[in-house]
């Protein structure tokens, strides 16, 4: 197959999933293909970052070329590559920041090192064109944070989690409850499945600013289940608050920039409780709620090629020593 175009090759490798993607010019995937590698953590309770830099090792080259064939594309025709440079686990990021790098030497094509977070937000983008300003939620499961966005992909902090992410939170207790690893999905399911539980006190719901904590429900759940309390009670406790307190401090921060636009990203993202939740406030306030579809919330190598290519229409390339790093915050 000819494809005209522009032809930009995301590549994730962050955490515990190797995702690429072909995007066409500004909004078409060509193929998305995503390994997760949870099988290989599942005997650890969590994330071994020696074992994800090697599983990414193993998958990289096979879906590389199964994201090629799927979109009729050879190399040579890809302009652009994008590769996540951080924040996450530095092992597993040198797997695909390597892979662009090299690739973008050998093709003589422009490479950019992509922000994990911008990607997440990018992926709203991919969709639709959300207008500005905007409030922006990002829960994943490293992050929980607000920020104002006044100019495309410009980000700043109005809050944050002062300890956990949310979606730690549910990994950690889905864990203790026997959900296995990455188990944020599997409370959801059990959350909405229950339809009733018991009540934890959403945490600072009071506190008058947009600080989020997370840590202290992780505790309450588990002194719950130590009580015997069923796991399906403690689902739908914990997501109840969960959703209770990013709701509120979401659209109280909505209300007080007056912005008519808000932005969910994040693997959280894909919580079917903050979907509805948030969906119900945003209808009533007349508010214009943009969330990526399921498969663009977790991470993916589509959100990881279209803020790539931002990245390279607003600044152009990045230089072939661009480094992985573990931390650096969106704003700034
Ligand atoms: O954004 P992401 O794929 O990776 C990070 O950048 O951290 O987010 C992964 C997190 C995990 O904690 C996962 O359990 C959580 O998102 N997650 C969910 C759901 N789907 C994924 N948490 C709650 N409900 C879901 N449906
Ligand atoms: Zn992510």
């Amino acid at each position: 197959m000819v494809h005209s175009g522009f032809l930009t090759l995301g590549i994730e490798s962050s955490c515990d999933d190797t995702s690429l993607c072909i995007l066409q010019d500004e909004k078409t995937i060509l193929a998305l293909t995503r390994q997760s590698q949870a099988q290989f953590h599942q005997d650890f309770g969590g994330v071994v970052p020696e074992i994800a830099a090697r599983a990414h090792l193993d998958a990289i080259f096979p879906l590389l070329f199964r994201t090629l064939a799927e979109a009729g594309v050879g190399l040579n025709q890809l302009d652009l590559i994008a590769a996540t440079a951080g924040p996450g686990l530095v092992g597993s990021l040198l797997v695909g920041l390597h892979l662009g790098k090299t690739l973008a030497m050998m093709l003589k094509k422009p490479f950019v090192g992509v922000h994990h977070l911008r990607a997440h937000f990018a992926a709203n983008l991919l969709e639709s064109d959300p207008e500005l300003p905007a409030i922006g939620l990002l829960v994943s499961g490293g992050h929980s944070a607000l920020y104002l966005i006044q100019k495309p992909m410009t980000f700043t902090l109005i809050g944050e989690t002062r300890d956990d992410a949310c979606g730690e939170v549910y990994d950690k207790v889905g864990r203790e409850l026997g959900l296995g690893v990455n188990a944020g999905p599997m409370v959801d399911r059990m959350a909405s499945e229950a339809g009733h539980g018991i009540r934890f006190t959403p945490p600072m719901l009071h506190s008058g600013d947009y600080a989020l904590s997370f840590s202290g429900l992780k505790t309450a759940a588990l002194l719950a289940k130590a009580q015997g309390t069923e796991a399906s009670a403690i689902c739908y406790g914990l997501q109840q608050a969960v959703v209770e307190v990013l709701v509120e401090k979401t659209m109280k921060a909505v209300r007080h920039h007056g912005v008519k636009t808000l932005l969910l990203a994040g693997g959280v993202a894909a919580n079917s409780g903050l979907r509805q939740g948030m969906r119900i406030q945003c209808e009533r306030l007349g508010i214009r709620l943009h969330i990526p579809s399921l498969k663009l919330c977790t991470d993916n190598g589509a959100m990881v090629a279209k803020a790539g290519l931002l990245k390279f229409s607003a600044s152009g390339a990045d230089p072939l020593d661009t480094q992985a790093f573990s931390r650096q915050p969106l704003a700034g």
